[in-house]
């Protein structure tokens, strides 16, 4: 599903990935970690080609990203769904609007459409909230949002940087507790955090960045 290969990424003065190699299965779930500045967001960016490798290869599925023309690239994303620590709902709109418009230039009928968002907020326990504004929400809730808003689409990737990262220890639990549900139903995770306690708990492969390197890469690991 994901494969990098002898990746490096030097941004202006900083080289923030040096010769990563990495392999990633469908339906694996993973756990990146590593410090501050590891370069955790500087991987992830590489998958959702915010950012280009300087040297190396990157595949995503059977693609690879260096002969993909920029035209190319919404559609590759849409075979994924982003969670970020911020949630980046949009905050004049319902809950059900910020996952609906996922799915809205798609030409589906808007029946579809409504059954599609009523099914994705069962999954991650909101079906009460379709009204509400994300301000209406607590962090967990928006968290959660955000989370049906990746995976509305289907995607068979979901990658989440620091999904947990502004919540505290028992709304972080519903939201890993909802990640590892999503992979349950076949879907690809990763996860970047630096949540030990997450980590140690879920027993799911721990890849550890470090100063762009990846240092350690166990399967049902812990945080250290
Ligand atoms: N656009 C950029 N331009 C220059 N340097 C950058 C840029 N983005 C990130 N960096 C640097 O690259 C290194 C890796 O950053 P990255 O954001 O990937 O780390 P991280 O592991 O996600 O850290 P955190 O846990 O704080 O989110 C850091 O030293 C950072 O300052
Ligand atoms: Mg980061």
């Amino acid at each position: 599903m994901i494969v990098l290969k002898d990746v490096i990424k030097q941004y202006k003065n900083k080289l923030a990935l040096y010769n990563v190699n990495l392999r990633i299965k469908a339906g694996e779930f993973v756990f990146l970690v590593g410090s501050s500045g590891a370069g955790k967001s500087t991987l992830m960016k590489m998958l959702y080609l915010e950012e280009r490798p300087t040297r190396g290869q990157v595949y995503i599925g059977n693609i690879n990203i260096e002969n993909l023309p920029a035209s190319k690239i919404p559609t590759l994303r849409r075979c994924m769904g982003i969670v970020f620590q911020d949630y980046k709902l949009l905050p004049n709109h319902t809950v059900y609007d910020n996952i609906a418009y996922v799915i809205r230039t798609l030409g589906i009928s808007s029946k579809e459409i409504q059954a599609r968002v009523k099914g994705v907020l069962n999954v991650v326990g909101l079906q009460d909230k379709a009204k509400a504004r994300p301000s209406e929400l607590s962090g967990g809730e928006q968290q959660r949002v955000s989370i049906a808003r990746a995976i509305v689409n289907g995607p068979p990737l979901l990658i989440a940087d620091e999904p947990t990262g502004n919540l505290d220890p028992k709304n972080s639990m519903e939201v890993m507790e909802i990640l590892e549900q999503v992979n349950q139903r076949g879907i690809t995770v990763l996860v970047s955090t630096h949540d030990h306690a997450m980590v140690n708990y879920f027993r799911k492969r721990v890849i550890t960045l470090d100063k762009g390197q990846i240092i350690r890469d166990v399967q049902a690991g812990t945080y250290d």
